[in-house]
């Protein structure tokens, strides 16, 4: 057995909770490996909800979805993830949400994720979560701006109260090149 990666952790986590026909968001579609993860989960009727601000993701997505047979599954949304409270109906209840933070990888680095929109995003999808339901948040602090949008994300993960939520940190320490940071929020 080898200790999971950050990323492939957090599969473990939202795996060990969301079952067919399941509501879950992915918050960073990016070129879709997590949305495709996701849409298995729900099966046939489940739902994904998928955000991306940049046209490739969501065509790089697209592509992938179809590809797999699973676009049925998904609804995806060219909209940053701090419109999740305006797109969403107000009585979506999701099982859980993912979100994978930074630049869409063969794309434009310039265009990151940021601690105020992504905390906003994180805010919408914890008063929808369902009792048991988890957040994985994955947190990339390498590249410029990443370390501003995960001193901010983990000041604000660290003031949920423990009443209602369980707050884990996963993150290897001793590798080189800041290894990236897994934090999986569930609702009590
Ligand atoms: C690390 S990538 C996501 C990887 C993806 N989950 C996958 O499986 O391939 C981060 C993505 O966040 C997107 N992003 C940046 N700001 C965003 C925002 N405000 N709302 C939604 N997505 C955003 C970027 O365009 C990029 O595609």
């Amino acid at each position: 057995m080898k200790i999971k990666s950050a990323l492939a952790y957090s599969h473990t986590l939202l795996q060990s909770v969301v079952q067919a026909g399941d509501v879950v968001v992915d918050a960073t579609v990016g070129n879709g490996h997590d949305t495709e993860f996701l849409a298995n989960l729900v099966g046939p009727s489940g739902r994904v909800y998928g955000f991306d601000v940049q046209q490739l993701a969501i065509d790089n997505t697209t592509a992938r979805l179809k590809n797999s047979n699973l676009l049925s599954r998904v609804r995806l949304f060219h909209q940053g993830h701090e419109q999740i409270e305006q797109v969403l109906a107000k009585d979506v209840q999701i099982k859980g949400a993912m979100f994978n933070l930074g630049y869409l990888p063969g794309g434009d680095h310039q265009m990151i994720t940021n601690g105020a929109t992504t905390i906003k995003a994180i805010k919408a999808c914890l008063t929808r979560l369902t009792p048991s339901g988890i957040i994985g948040i994955v947190l990339y602090y390498g590249h410029p701006g990443g370390l501003t949008e995960k001193n901010a994300v983990m000041k604000f993960a660290n003031q949920l109260p423990q009443k209602q939520f369980t707050v884990l940190q996963y993150q290897f320490i001793n590798q080189v090149n800041e290894p990236p940071i897994l934090l999986a929020i569930q609702k009590r």
